[in-house]
């Protein structure tokens, strides 16, 4: 199969019909993201329970078709995940595309689609829009931050 049009597609139907469009009812995490490069806005909302888990995520804004796509795979991953394990997914992601460091080939699963990014150099900071945002929405310092971190101590 051609990697390029497998790429396209996917980001395609995913500016289409973007998953987790819209707003959670009761989010305790989120930020916003601007791409100052074009002015495109996005925000992402989040619920993580007590034990750390990402229990639910949506996503609101108006981007080009890849950053849209971006966000939207992104809450396909991030949702049921740790928050450490979204925030190394956060790591991957910019090793790939902002360090051009090699992934091991499955480590991002269907975000390696991103990979596809690559042939656009000029579109990483849009395709990065939503994790740099995912990033900031988890690191804020919180209780739920807190407990993960106790959790993780005391498993040791
Ligand atoms: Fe700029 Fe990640 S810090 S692309
Ligand atoms: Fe604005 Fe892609 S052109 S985020």
């Amino acid at each position: 199969p051609d990697l390029r049009d497998l790429y396209q597609d996917v980001i395609f139907d995913h500016y289409r019909r973007p998953r987790h469009f819209g707003h959670l009812p009761h989010p305790n995490r989120s930020a916003a993201g601007h791409n100052p490069l074009c002015g495109d806005r996005l925000e992402l909302e989040l619920q993580v329970g007590d034990d750390g888990c990402i229990e639910d995520v949506a996503f609101t804004g108006e981007g080009c078709a890849i950053s849209t796509a971006s966000a939207s795979l992104l809450t396909e991953a991030v949702k049921g995940k740790r928050v450490r394990e979204a925030l190394a997914l956060f790591e991957q992601m910019h090793g790939a595309l902002v360090e051009s460091r090699a992934v091991p080939a499955d480590a991002l699963g269907k975000l390696h689609v991103l990979e596809g990014v690559r042939q656009f150099p000029a579109r990483v900071k849009c395709a990065m829009l939503a994790w740099h945002t995912l990033r900031n929405a988890l690191t804020q310092i919180g209780t739920v931050a807190n407990t993960e971190e106790q959790n993780e101590t005391g498993a040791r």
